[in-house]
């Protein structure tokens, strides 16, 4: 059964920005894809750990050398690139926090980003191994103006980041979604929240 993989980085659930697109983003994505499950990694809920000097060890290891140290401490990553390799779809729902990725996703990242894995080196050129068909990403922001041409587009080591990065794994086909101004009074987030609402209906209906 084909899977949708959705991870939530935002450390609030209720009243998280990036959740609630993310959820319109589903919600998208299950009625454009008839079977598409979803299956979901809380980044919050569940922290991802660091990666540990005998975890970087076991990365560099060949399989023929692996020991049972460094087979323990590459299992959980071995378990999240399993999970991201076998979907076919990915949802990243995340915040902005100083300009960049969240440290929960970013523990994530640093999982999943592994030689001969997720990507090959050939001594000349990189190439991405991850099977994913599709990317989406719901990116929420305290301030505005991080789109083209806006007052902090060139601060946003946000979205251009995960989007390079998930290019740079293989997944062809990356669509960026975002609200911006989420720290603004009510009347100015609900007016972004109705502007991606827009942009998803435009991306949906273009996709039909
Ligand atoms: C520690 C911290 C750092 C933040 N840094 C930024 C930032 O650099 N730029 C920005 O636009 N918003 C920043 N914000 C605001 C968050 O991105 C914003 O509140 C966002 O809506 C949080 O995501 P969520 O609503 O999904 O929880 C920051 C918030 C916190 C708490």
């Amino acid at each position: 059964m084909p899977y949708a993989l959705r991870i939530d980085a935002s450390s609030r659930h209720q009243s998280s920005h990036s959740r609630k697109l993310a959820d319109r983003l589903e919600a998208r994505i299950i009625e454009s894809c008839a079977g598409l499950t979803v299956r979901r990694r809380d980044l919050a809920a569940e922290p991802i750990p660091h990666i540990l000097d005998k975890t970087i060890a076991g990365f560099y290891t060949p399989p023929s050398q692996m020991t049972e140290t460094l087979r323990e401490a590459t299992a959980f990553s071995d378990t999240l690139i399993a999970e991201l390799k076998g979907a076919d779809t990915l949802i990243v729902s995340t915040h902005m926090y100083n300009f960049t990725v969240p440290s929960a996703l970013k523990a994530w990242i640093d999982q999943i980003v592994r030689v001969n894995e997720t990507f090959s080196f050939d001594g000349e050129a990189f190439t991405g191994l991850v099977p994913v068909r599709r990317a989406y990403l719901a990116c929420a922001y305290g301030a505005a103006g991080y789109g083209e041409g806006g007052a902090f587009a060139s601060m946003n080591f946000l979205e251009p980041y995960l989007v390079s990065l998930l290019r740079f794994l293989g997944i062809k086909e990356v669509r960026a979604f975002r609200v911006e101004g989420t720290t603004a009074d009510e009347t100015t987030i609900a007016e972004a929240h109705e502007m991606a609402e827009r942009q998803l209906d435009a991306a949906f209906r273009a996709a039909a």
